[in-house]
């Protein structure tokens, strides 16, 4: 009976989180190459007024049909009722990047939390109205199909993406060793700039796996969602549990999952054997 109610509540709010990521995606559509500004929130983070305008958006039917929940915006920060134990995050344009330099691989992504667990998740790329949707124990779907993991079984048939957090350049823990030397292992490591959609694109079976640091909660918690209920894993790179507050992840369509965490742990040493001094 209790589980029931649960699957019923999670459908009510992935319909909710819904129809606030198909009504942002419209605006990040109209907004598309008439971006009235673009500031440096600090240097390469960007936000735009598309930025501002979709959260706006998803503000507004959260707020109206959940008034008693808790919201982790990326443009607004901490809103609503912040004692609820059910908490949204959202990022309203992910790939802002992307989206400034006119290039259509952006998404907004919108997930559920309860105690601190993500249980519904919506990624929406308005570009090629792509809509990816997951709760716990309902299963995920790609513009409403069930979707499902790749089952590639060897990193060296793989396609993986990973990404750079704008920090890279304060710091030696910048994801360069690991992905030159994942670049030599696999068929191809892909830098695609929305990390919702990597996860998304896991989810559908598009790439076998995703690794990436430096991520805040709004970036990944919807996409968590989507690659556990497709049937792939994600966990910390050496395996654990994943600490979703430490912006670091794997995600892999499980069958990679041990061999990608081995590669991540031995890139530093592999990886300044590859690159060519004079
Ligand atoms: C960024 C994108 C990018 C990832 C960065 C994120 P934003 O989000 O997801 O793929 O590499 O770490 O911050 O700034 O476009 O919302
Ligand atoms: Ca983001
Ligand atoms: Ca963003």
């Amino acid at each position: 009976m209790t589980n029931l109610m649960t699957l019923e509540r999670r459908q009510v709010h992935l319909d909710i989180a819904t129809e606030a990521a198909s009504t942002a995606g419209a605006i990040l559509r109209e907004h598309f190459g008439k971006l009235a500004s673009i500031e440096d929130k600090r240097p390469g983070d960007l936000v735009t007024d598309a930025d501002k305008a979709s959260e706006a958006a998803i503000l507004e039917v959260l707020q109206r049909h959940l008034p008693d929940h808790a919201i982790l915006a990326e443009e607004s920060g901490r809103l609503g009722n912040l004692d609820s134990n059910y908490c949204w995050a959202i990022d309203p344009l992910d790939g802002t990047t992307n989206y400034a330099h006119q290039l259509p691989i952006a998404s907004v992504s919108i997930a559920l939390l309860v105690d601190d667990v993500p249980c519904v998740g919506v990624v929406y790329n308005p570009f090629r109205n792509e809509l990816f949707r997951a709760a716990t124990g309902l299963g995920a779907t790609r513009n409403r199909q069930p979707m499902s993991v790749t089952t590639t079984a060897s990193l060296d048939r793989s396609l993986l993406v990973t990404g750079f957090a704008y920090d890279r350049r304060e710091t030696s823990d910048n994801n360069y060793a690991e992905f030159c030397y994942l670049t030599h292992l696999t068929r191809g490591v892909r830098r695609l700039g929305s990390a919702a959609l990597d996860l998304a694109d896991v989810a559908c079976g598009r790439l076998d796996g995703y690794w990436e640091r430096g991520l805040s909660l709004w970036d990944i918690a919807a996409g968590v969602v989507l690659v556990r209920e497709a049937g792939g894993c994600v966990t910390a790179y050496d395996g654990s549990p994943v600490d979703l507050a430490s912006g670091r992840l794997m995600a892999t369509n499980g069958v990679l999952h041990v061999e990608l965490g081995n590669a991540l742990a031995r890139a530093p040493q592999e990886a300044s054997r590859l690159v060519y001094r004079s």
